[in-house]
């Protein structure tokens, strides 16, 4: 059963982010997001270490596993095996337009294989209880024919997708780079709406340069949900107000000192690696952005050395050199938008 609610705001999946310990620190910020993994190619998940790219910890549910692929067969194998791990969804990548990807006949260029999607998306359902959803763009190239994306989506929808999230740009596929084209392809949020507008049954979460919860807030006047990427990710101390401002919540707002305990507790109990340690560390770099102190707060997340050091105590110990040891949790600023 689709729940429309589920899906009112997301946070993007993003390659080299959104790992399982980036999740848990959103998780610490907002109850109600819906988390979304990095993407993992069936490749990746068939031959490579299957708990690596999986694991995750139960605090961060509801969590989406992304899929990258094009075979029916692998990637209702690799469905399955989301469900086994506990993921609360199965997503299907029809949005990248890297040329990696499209050497693998995945991502963006499959909104070219309509017939191709259908037979993934059938080979998933028959695998798993899950919802399997597609995200994807609004059109390939220079086509900004709606026609092409309304058949796209009516298509799946007849074959029992309900949950589409769209990018709201063409993806190009030739000449821009995957950075390029998250920014260069005009944004055509009406696309999106009038998706709605024809399949009204099913859910659309918005996506693409929502930088703020006033955002998001005038987006769900149109649409179901909105997915929100690099702000969620540079800016995360937005998704602090998630909870109240986006699902009525009247349980008392989290405080930086909160995030910054439970990320200690949670370095202590969880295994990592060096290489994972830092990460974390980077996934906590926009914490205090627009706040006195937040330039050595990521200077000193960023020092390998430090990290190293401090080990578990990093958070703490970049927190009182940032000068925030003895204050209270400031008031929430506006959100900066500086990267
Ligand atoms: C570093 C990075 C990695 C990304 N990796 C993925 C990915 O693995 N799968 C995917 O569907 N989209 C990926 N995206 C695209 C985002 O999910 C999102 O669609 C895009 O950034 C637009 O949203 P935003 O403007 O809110 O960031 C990535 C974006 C970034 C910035």
């Amino acid at each position: 059963m689709i729940e429309k609610e589920s899906w009112k705001f997301c946070v993007a999946p993003m390659l080299d982010l959104t790992d399982r310990h980036c999740r848990y620190f959103h998780r610490q910020l907002t109850k109600k997001a819906r988390l979304y993994s990095e993407m993992v190619t069936t490749g990746a998940l068939i031959h490579g270490d299957k708990a690596r790219h999986l694991d995750f910890s139960e605090a961060e549910h509801p969590v989406a596993l992304q899929l990258g692929g094009s075979d029916p067969t692998e990637l209702a194998f690799c469905a399955k095996l989301g469900e086994q791990w506990g993921y609360d969804e199965i997503n299907l990548n029809c949005g990248c337009p890297s040329e990696k990807v499209q050497k693998g006949a995945f991502g963006a260029c499959l909104m070219q294989e309509t017939q191709v999607v259908i037979d993934c998306v059938k080979a998933m359902q028959d695998a798993t209880t899950l919802p399997v959803t597609i995200k994807h763009r609004i059109g390939i190239d220079d086509n900004e024919d709606y026609g092409f994306v309304r058949d796209f989506v009516g298509n799946l929808f007849a074959n029992g997708v309900r949950v589409f999230i769209v990018h709201t740009r063409n993806a190009w596929l030739k000449g821009l780079s995957p950075k390029e084209n998250r920014e260069i392809p005009p944004l055509r949020r009406q696309i999106a709406y009038q998706l709605k507008k024809d399949y009204p049954e099913a859910v659309f979460v918005i996506n693409g340069a929502l930088k703020s919860l006033e955002e998001v807030e005038t987006e769900l006047k149109f649409i179901d949900g909105a997915m929100v990427g690099r702000a969620a990710y540079y800016t995360p101390w937005l998704l602090a107000d998630v909870d109240a401002r986006l699902y009525g919540s009247n349980i008392e707002p989290v405080t930086r000192e909160q995030v910054i305990d439970s990320m200690t507790e949670y370095l202590k109990n969880t295994a990592m690696d060096f290489h994972a340690l830092r990460a974390t560390c980077r996934h906590m770099h926009g914490l205090l952005t627009g706040l006195a102190g937040a330039k050595t707060w990521r200077r000193l997340l960023s020092e390998a050395r430090t990290i190293e050091e401090e080990g578990s105590e990093i958070f703490h110990y970049a927190y009182a050199r940032a000068g925030w040891a003895d204050q209270k949790d400031p008031l929430k600023e506006d959100e900066m938008w500086s990267y």
